[in-house]
């Protein structure tokens, strides 16, 4: 897998292939076992999506190139910091199409990777010297925590509301996103107006983003995605389309008592996803996705045009189009 996609990102490209080189060798340069780890799922890329809006937010304005790198860096680490985390929770086995960091060298040293990077990142952005960069980043982590937590405390909770819902997936994923958006209008210098609409186009790119990537383990295959499938359900996460599927009259019932047995078997996984995928929910799903991505479109009216902002716009097909 790499970037989020070459054409897309097309205006930003030469930017991308030195974030790439200054990401690497911030990783060479940390202490060996460290930075061994880290190197696979770095170098296994990912589609750079956090990256790419801070240099883009950043290019509606006018920065310092190494403030921007920095800051692209930082909030990389601290998203890889969440995953490597996240897939301990979760149990994953792979995660950008290699073996999670947990799975290679234990869970105890993965705790501690995860903790290094989450430091690290803050000591990148911390080397920008904008303290509003800094309290919206630490707030940010702990909004992810709670976000997390959330998700943990209501397990196989099928009654759950969609605010509450909205609410989970806005903390743990879209407030990061909302966050590299916001730090690039700080570290270019837009007034007061526009970062507030950079702000909010991040938090519903963010939310976008997250439904879409609720749709995708639903209906994607695992070496599409480099990480396991039908996975939010095995771990008894509750998301949207299974959500939006037990509410409809010809599913919903039916899924119930598949969903009551104990313990569920891969058979009744298995019958699970295919009564979502029948129920009409994915598509309802999809349209949720969508109508973020149409109000963040919207944002951008407050910018001139510019390939930075057509590209912003562009990423509000993406974010809910992509197959990976
Ligand atoms: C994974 O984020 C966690 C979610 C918010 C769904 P990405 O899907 O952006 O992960 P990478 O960076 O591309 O691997
Ligand atoms: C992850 O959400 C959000 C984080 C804060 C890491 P998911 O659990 O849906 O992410 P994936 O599907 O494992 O990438
Ligand atoms: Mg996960
Ligand atoms: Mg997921």
């Amino acid at each position: 897998m790499s970037v989020v996609v070459d054409e897309l990102l097309a205006s930003i490209a030469p930017d991308l292939v030195e974030f790439e080189r200054r990401l690497e060798a911030s990783v060479a340069a940390d202490f060996g076992p460290m930075a061994e780890s880290m190197e696979h799922i770095v170098r296994a890329g990912g589609k750079r999506l956090r990256p790419a809006l801070v240099l883009l937010s950043s290019a509606l304005g006018t920065a310092n190139r190494d403030h921007t790198f920095n800051l692209a860096m930082g909030i990389e680490f601290i998203h890889t910091a969440t995953l490597v985390h996240d897939d301990l929770i979760d149990n994953a086995r792979t995660r950008r199409g290699i073996t999670t960091i947990h799975e290679t060298v234990g869970t105890n040293p993965a705790i501690i990777i995860g903790d290094y990077y989450f430091a690290k990142g803050a000591n990148l952005l911390a080397s920008i010297g904008e303290p509003s960069i800094d309290l919206a980043i630490s707030n940010t982590v702990m909004t992810i925590c709670l976000g997390e937590l959330l998700q943990l405390t209501s397990h196989r909770d099928y009654n759950q509301t969609l605010d509450e819902y909205h609410r989970k997936i806005a903390r743990k994923t879209a407030a990061l996103v909302e966050t590299c958006c916001y730090c690039g209008a700080v570290v270019s210098h837009l007034d007061e107006s526009r970062t507030e609409a950079l702000r909010q186009y991040g938090f519903l790119i963010g939310m976008a983003f997250q439904i879409a990537d609720d749709v995708l383990d639903y209906t994607a295959t695992a070496d599409q995605l480099g990480k396991p499938v039908g996975a939010d359900l095995r771990q008894g996460t509750v998301t949207l389309p299974l959500m939006l599927a037990l509410q409809t009259a010809g599913a919903g019932s039916a899924l119930r008592q598949v969903l009551a047995r104990q313990p569920l078997t891969d058979a009744d996984y298995e019958q699970v996803v295919q009564l979502v995928r029948s129920s009409g929910a994915i598509e309802a799903t999809e349209a949720q996705a969508h109508d973020f991505a149409t109000r963040a479109r919207a944002q951008l009216g407050e910018f001139e045009p510019s390939d930075a902002r057509g590209t912003l716009e562009m990423v509000c097909d993406y974010v809910v189009d992509r197959t990976i």
